[in-house]
């Protein structure tokens, strides 16, 4: 059985990860989606809020848990005995920053554990989670960016 995370601050989950979590779903047998909790970023929903909204959303896929973690990222992989850990790739700069962190962490896992990257679809590869929250907090349209639980949310 493969294990997977996908891991990230969900602050809050957009159309982007969504879409890197159903192909990673497809491609391992159990995935995990694991929140980092993270004081040095500012959130704007708090970690109960960000899992509550995550459970909701992903509900129907049968192979996919929601999970939380803070501190070292290998750590938790390490202590969990995760296969592979998922990134998305958006653009250049994701790369430059993913190949980094990718090496860094091949030192930091497991033997058996290794990082896989899935290109962005095209679609959602400008969206990030803070250009989210700032165009709904100046009142911007924000439809089609998250998902549909989380526009409520967010309108609310
Ligand atoms: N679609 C849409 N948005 C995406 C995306 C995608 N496919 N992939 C990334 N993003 C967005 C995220 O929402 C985030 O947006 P924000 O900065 O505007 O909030 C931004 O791109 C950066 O994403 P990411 O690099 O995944 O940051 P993160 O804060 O969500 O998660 C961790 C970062 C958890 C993966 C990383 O900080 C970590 O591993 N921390 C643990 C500490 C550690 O081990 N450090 C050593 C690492 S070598």
């Amino acid at each position: 059985m493969t294990k997977a995370l996908y891991s990230g601050s969900f602050d809050p989950l957009t159309m982007g990860h969504l879409d890197i979590i159903r192909r990673a779903a497809k491609l391992y047998d159990e995935l995990t989606i694991g929140i980092i909790v993270n004081p040095s970023k500012k959130a704007m929903f708090t970690l109960e809020e960000r899992e509550e909204m995550l459970k909701e959303v992903l509900k129907d896929y049968d192979n996919v848990k929601v999970d939380h973690f803070s501190g070292l990222l290998a750590d938790y992989v390490n202590r969990s005995g995760f296969d592979v850990v998922v990134r998305g790739l958006r653009n250049t700069t994701d790369f430059d920053y993913e190949m980094q962190m990718a090496q860094v962490n091949d030192r930091l896992f497991n033997d058996f554990t290794e990082t896989v990257f899935l290109m962005a679809d095209p679609r959602y590869s400008f969206i990030s989670s803070s250009v989210v929250r700032e165009v709904s907090s100046l009142g911007g349209n924000i439809e089609g960016l998250v998902p549909e639980e989380i526009l409520k949310r967010m309108v609310k």
